[in-house]
């Protein structure tokens, strides 16, 4: 297979005509599909039916403490759903708070919380003259989404297969006590589904900021989302790291059901320090009087415990990893070894990134939408929308059925395909 960037121009122009010929006739089937978030298909929601059916009007709804769940009260939530969730997130109980229903919506509190009143004590961020951010990229597009919208700016931190680039985060976080925060998704993370290494993670429990109230929002949404039973990633727990090395209060860990059960409508929790956790009990008892109950109900008579939850995350892994393998074996049979591309192959989590040559992601997701089949955005998994090199791309197979997938992953080759031939053709 000969490289795209070792061809002719007569080779070029003679490849592209076979490529426009080819993106015509699949322009002409009139595609509608859909790669562009991370939703779990039908057939994976109705892993979660037995929700609907473990409570009904002649259930106990008292949970095991005997408070009525029907009711008001248990504003950390109720001790088993803490139990569950806790296990979930490798912490005690004693270390967890049960929220609503979506943990982003938690990370905005925090952060609304910290511009508002302070962290534990420190000036509120509101008054300082300027507030910054840490953002691996690429990464979560509605984590720097909310950043952006409190006005709080963003510095760019380049992601490796074992996590960010710590000897940027340590020394940027050392000197400039203006930066408050960074972004993680640490196992199999959004887009790129790389695990942190146990370096990585030894490294974020030592750092050493400058301001105070940094914290380190360390959201694992995908803790247990195994593609393969043996092929697995592993995460140091990062709380008792943190603890470890005298630094209890820098880490802010944040799970939720929402890709285990049903998204928008699972349980989110915190998990921190005691001192933390107190902070963040200060305002949320002002802002409610308590939390979806009989949800969590709903999810500890479902699942049970930590092996209940592994069942079930089996069987989730059975529908969507034929997705992922389908659209590795078609990046690797279309586009391997034409050096026009570059792509991750994670162990879980939900998303494959893709990169393109420099100056061709918007190109190529622009086309694919010509073709029916819509992407995300490109620059997305940058902050403020701008990816510097216009050439990542996050591909989100687990929505659309297998045939559908099938076609939007030859219509996403052919268009990465043909825009890097006229990238070239522009140069030669
Ligand atoms: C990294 C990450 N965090 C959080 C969420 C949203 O979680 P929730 O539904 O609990 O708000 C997602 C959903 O795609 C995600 O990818």
């Amino acid at each position: 297979m000969k490289k795209y960037s070792e061809m002719s121009k007569e080779e070029l122009l003679t490849l592209k005509a076979e490529l426009d010929k080819e993106y015509a006739d699949i322009k002409a089937q009139g595609l509608a599909l859909d790669m562009s978030r991370g939703k779990p298909a039908a057939d994976q929601l109705d892993l979660s039916m037995g929700l609907m059916d473990v409570l009904s009007s002649d259930s106990d709804l008292k949970c095991e403490t005997g408070v009525d769940c029907r009711n008001y009260g248990v504003i950390d939530g109720i001790p088993e759903a803490k139990r569950l969730l806790g296990e979930m997130s490798e912490v005690d109980p004693d270390h967890i708070i049960i929220y609503g229903n979506s943990s982003l919506n938690v990370m905005f509190d925090s952060i609304a919380r910290s511009m508002t009143h302070g962290v534990m004590g420190n000036t509120p961020w509101c008054k300082l003259d300027k507030v910054k951010f840490l953002c691996p990229v690429p990464g979560y597009d509605r984590h720097f989404k909310i950043t952006e919208f409190f006005g709080i700016e963003m510095i760019n931190v380049p992601m490796t297969p074992q996590g960010p680039d710590m000897d940027m985060v340590e020394k940027l976080v050392s000197e400039d006590a203006a930066i408050k925060g960074i972004w993680c998704v640490p196992k199999y993370s959004n887009p790129q589904g790389y695990t942190y290494s146990k370096e990585t993670v030894e490294r974020f429990a030592r750092l050493k900021p400058a301001a105070p109230d940094f914290r380190i929002y360390w959201d694992n949404a995908y803790s247990i989302h195994h593609l393969y039973d043996d092929n697995q990633d592993f995460l140091v727990e990062i709380l008792e790291e943190c603890a470890k090395a005298g630094n209890p209060d820098i880490v802010y860990k944040f799970t939720s059901t929402s890709k285990v059960s049903f998204p928008g409508s699972g349980i989110a929790a915190v998990a921190a320090s005691k001192a933390n956790l107190e902070d963040f009990r200060s305002y949320m008892q002002i802002q409610t009087i308590g939390h979806d109950k009989l949800n969590q109900l709903r999810h500890v008579r479902f699942f049970k415990d930590l092996n209940g939850l592994h069942e079930h995350m089996r069987k989730h892994a059975n529908i969507i990893r034929p997705k992922f393998e389908l659209v590795l074996d078609t990046l690797e049979k279309e586009l391997g070894g034409l050096g026009i591309g570059e792509w991750t192959k994670p162990h879980g989590g939900y998303f494959i990134s893709f990169d393109a040559m420099e100056g061709c992601a918007k190109a190529i997701v622009a086309k694919a939408k010509e073709a029916g089949v819509v992407l995300t955005g490109a620059g997305a998994t940058y902050p403020y929308g701008k990816d510097p090199k216009d050439s990542n791309i996050r591909i989100a197979p687990s929505f659309p059925t297998l045939e559908d997938l099938g076609k939007a992953a030859e219509v996403f080759v052919l268009c990465v395909k043909l825009t890097s031939v006229e990238k070239l053709l522009e140069n030669a």
